[in-house]
């Protein structure tokens, strides 16, 4: 993770770079918008070769938007969409002082699946990382998607 402050150019390097990752289908990539402005991003970044059935999860909610439910609804828009996809499996990794998003993962129905101490220095400590990890397999019922396992936060 990058510390220092992102010059505007190298925002719009990063941009372009995702734009063609978008158009190649290697991510599939969600925006949230409010009164025309974006105040909210996911992505499922799909892997490769023996691991073309995970996808790793990114979410960020801009402060001032959280907690009236869009990472919610974007990430159960993303997991539709990747189960579409054909994809088995989302993972991600999360600091372990994070603990509105591991909340928010739990909810969604994540299990914490391992930890890495000490993996990364953050404002003076070391501060381990917790991967967390979703099964995705859903069939279709009536029009509505439901979940093998009956997560019924995904038949709305
Ligand atoms: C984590 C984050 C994405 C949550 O986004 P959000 O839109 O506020 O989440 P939602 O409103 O959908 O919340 C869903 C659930 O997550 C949990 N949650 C979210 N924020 C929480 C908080 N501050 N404290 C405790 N639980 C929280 C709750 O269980 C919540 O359900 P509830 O509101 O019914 O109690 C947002 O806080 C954020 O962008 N943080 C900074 C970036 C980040 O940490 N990204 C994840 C990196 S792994």
């Amino acid at each position: 993770m990058r510390t220092e402050k992102i010059s505007r150019i190298e925002e719009a390097e990063w941009l372009a770079k995702r734009l063609v990752s978008i158009e190649k289908n290697e991510i599939i990539h969600l925006v949230a918008e409010v009164d025309g402005r974006v105040v909210a991003g996911g992505e499922v970044a799909k892997r490769k070769g023996h691991m073309s059935h995970v996808g790793t999860l990114g979410i960020a909610v801009k402060n001032g938007y959280r907690r009236i439910g869009i990472a919610t609804k974007l990430i159960e828009t993303l997991i539709r969409e990747a189960n579409r996809q054909g994809l088995k499996l989302i993972i991600l990794d999360v600091y372990e002082n994070n603990h509105p998003a591991r909340a928010l993962y739990r909810k969604l129905g994540f299990k914490e699946v391992g930890k890495v101490p000490k993996a990364v220095f953050w404002k003076g400590k070391y501060v381990g990382e917790i991967r967390m990890a979703l099964e995705i397999e859903f069939q279709c019922s009536r029009g509505k998607i439901v979940s093998r396992c009956k997560r019924t936060l995904l038949m709305s």
